[in-house]
Parts: structure tokens; C-alpha cells; sequence
């Protein structure tokens, strides 16, 4: 549920704005220079050991995948080293769009990317995929979770599994950039969503604000039963060491008090 004074539509229309707004910065970035060259390579990959392992255990080869919110493409075009035969790449941000299918001239796979608000998709996609992938900062973008794995079950023949390599809702109990980076600053059952008004680069690069963006907290029991009452089963759940988000956070990674700072989760739809 979004919260009461802010309608759903206004906030996810906000944060298309918003990544709209930041895309130019992530293609004026060290990083976009390696995707285009790593992809002109065959057998280039974006994805590290942890999510390698977990599309292995789910197997993916000759397999049909869906990534929800899939930026400008890395992981869909990636997917073609691990085997995959068809791939749709969805984002509601058409500057990410455009910046996918510009990968994707380069990396000459016969994969394809739409534009469309996640809450709002074409019905012809219904149950027409075997994996669902969900990574790196999409849950939090979600004001209604439990509709967004309604929508994300529904893309997914039965039988097929949903892959989630997220990072760990415990990480906005604390502000890195803070003074006291290590002292709780929020309330893990936070409900109300941060407001900012920042760009939304990766690297911490200074950059101009842009339009308000919300993000939502959830917490995993919220992403666990949100899984549960779309019709998934839980075939794994698995919580890591390592960050995989902003650079920022990597001042909470390598410590004997350890914090979970991501984690994985595998779905069947029964
Ligand atoms: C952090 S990025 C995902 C990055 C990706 N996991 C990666 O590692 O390359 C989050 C994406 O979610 C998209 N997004 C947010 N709300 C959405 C919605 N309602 N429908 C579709 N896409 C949405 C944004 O446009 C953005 O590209």
C-alpha cells in the first residue's frame, strides 16, 4: 500500500522522471565504457559469483527470462554467455530503454526490451516465461509490493521460477554518508518512503539534483509473503557478507560484526 497522502501512479510517474533525469549520467561514466566494449565481445558478463550460482542452481540454459526493471540492459544482454535463447528486458524509463537497445546493436543478440510501467503491463505477456529475474535496487522502487509479485508471478509459465538478487533492507537502517554512518538511523519497519532528490548515480559522483524520487522500504518478511501470496514457493532464500549497492556501503562490507548486505531468493510458481 503507498501511503495515504501520495497516489501510485503520481509516484511511480515520479521516479520515471527521475531516472529519466539521471540516465545521461550513467552514460557519462567509466562503466558505460566497459559495457560497450564488453559486449562487443561474445561471452562478456556483468553477472559475479553470486548470481551466477544462483541462475545455476535454477539451470537457464535454453531457457525463456524476463528481467523486471532491467536499466540499460547489462544483465539481459549477459544473459546470452549463460545460455539463454529469449530474453525481454522491461523498464518504464525509455531513456534506459534507449541506452539497452544501443548496448544490444552492439552485442547483436536477437533479445528484446519494452517500455512499460511494471503496474501496467501488456496483457500478451502473461505466463510466457520460464525465469523471472528481479536484481540489484528494483524491490525498493515498488510503493505496492505485494501487486508488484502479483505482476512479476503472472509473466511466468507455471512451473517457472523467479530469481531475486536484491540488496538487504537492513542496510537503510543506516546513513553512510552521515557522521555517525554506524549508528541506526531509521527504523527497519519503516513504512514511509525516502524522499530525494538527488540523481541516482552509482559511484557517488557529485552531480545536479533532479525531481523527487521515492523510495520504499520493505522488509524480507514483506518480500517473502509478498512472494507467498502471488502463488510462489520458496525453494531458496540465501543472505550474504557482501554489498552489492552503492559504493558508499561498502564501508559496512569486511567486518567480524557482520551485517547482511544482500541477499537471494528463488520462487516456484506452483
Ligand atoms: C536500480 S535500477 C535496476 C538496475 C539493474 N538491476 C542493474 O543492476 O543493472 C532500477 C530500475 O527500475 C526501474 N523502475 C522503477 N519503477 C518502475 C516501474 N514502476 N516500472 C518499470 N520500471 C521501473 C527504473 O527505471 C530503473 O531503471
Amino acid at each position: 500500500m503507498v501511503r495515504s497522502d501520495l497516489k501510485m501512479s503520481d509516484v511511480t510517474q515520479a521516479n520515471k522522471l527521475a531516472w529519466n533525469a539521471s540516465a545521461p549520467h550513467h552514460k557519462n561514466s567509466k562503466e558505460w565504457q566497459r559495457l560497450v566494449e564488453g559486449f562487443a565481445t561474445p561471452g562478456f558478463s556483468t553477472f559475479d559469483e553470486t548470481l551466477t550460482a544462483c541462475l545455476k542452481d535454477v539451470g537457464i540454459e535454453g531457457r525463456s527470462v524476463v528481467q523486471v526493471c532491467c536499466n540499460n540492459g547489462r544483465e539481459v544482454l549477459s544473459l546470452r554467455s549463460h545460455g539463454v535463447t529469449r530474453a525481454l528486458g522491461l523498464d518504464q524509463s525509455q531513456a534506459f530503454i534507449a541506452q539497452a537497445e544501443e548496448l544490444n546493436q552492439i552485442a547483436k543478440t536477437d533479445f528484446e526490451f519494452l517500455c512499460a510501467d511494471v503496474y501496467d503491463l501488456p496483457s500478451n505477456l502473461a505466463q510466457q516465461f520460464d525465469i523471472a529475474l528481479i536484481t540489484i535496487g528494483v524491490l525498493n522502487w515498488m510503493p505496492d509490493l505485494p501487486r508488484f509479485f502479483e505482476v512479476v508471478a503472472g509473466l511466468l509459465a507455471p512451473g517457472g521460477h523467479l530469481v531475486i538478487y536484491e540488496t538487504h533492507p537492513i542496510l537503510d537502517m543506516f546513513e553512510p554518508t552521515s557522521d555517525k554512518p554506524f549508528e541506526v538511523a531509521n527504523s527497519y519497519f519503516r513504512k514511509d518512503p525516502y524522499v530525494d532528490t538527488a540523481a541516482i548515480v552509482y559511484e557517488g559522483e557529485q552531480v545536479d539534483a533532479v525531481s523527487e524520487s521515492y523510495w520504499f522500504p520493505h522488509t524480507i518478511g514483506d518480500v517473502l509473503n509478498g512472494c507467498i501470496a502471488a502463488g510462489l514457493q520458496i525453494a531458496q532464500f540465501k543472505e550474504y557478507p557482501h554489498s552489492n549497492r552503492e559504493v558508499e556501503y561498502d564501508i559496512y562490507d569486511g567486518h567480524n560484526q557482520q551485517v547482511p548486505m544482500c541477499f537471494t531468493l528463488i520462487g516456484r510458481k506452483i
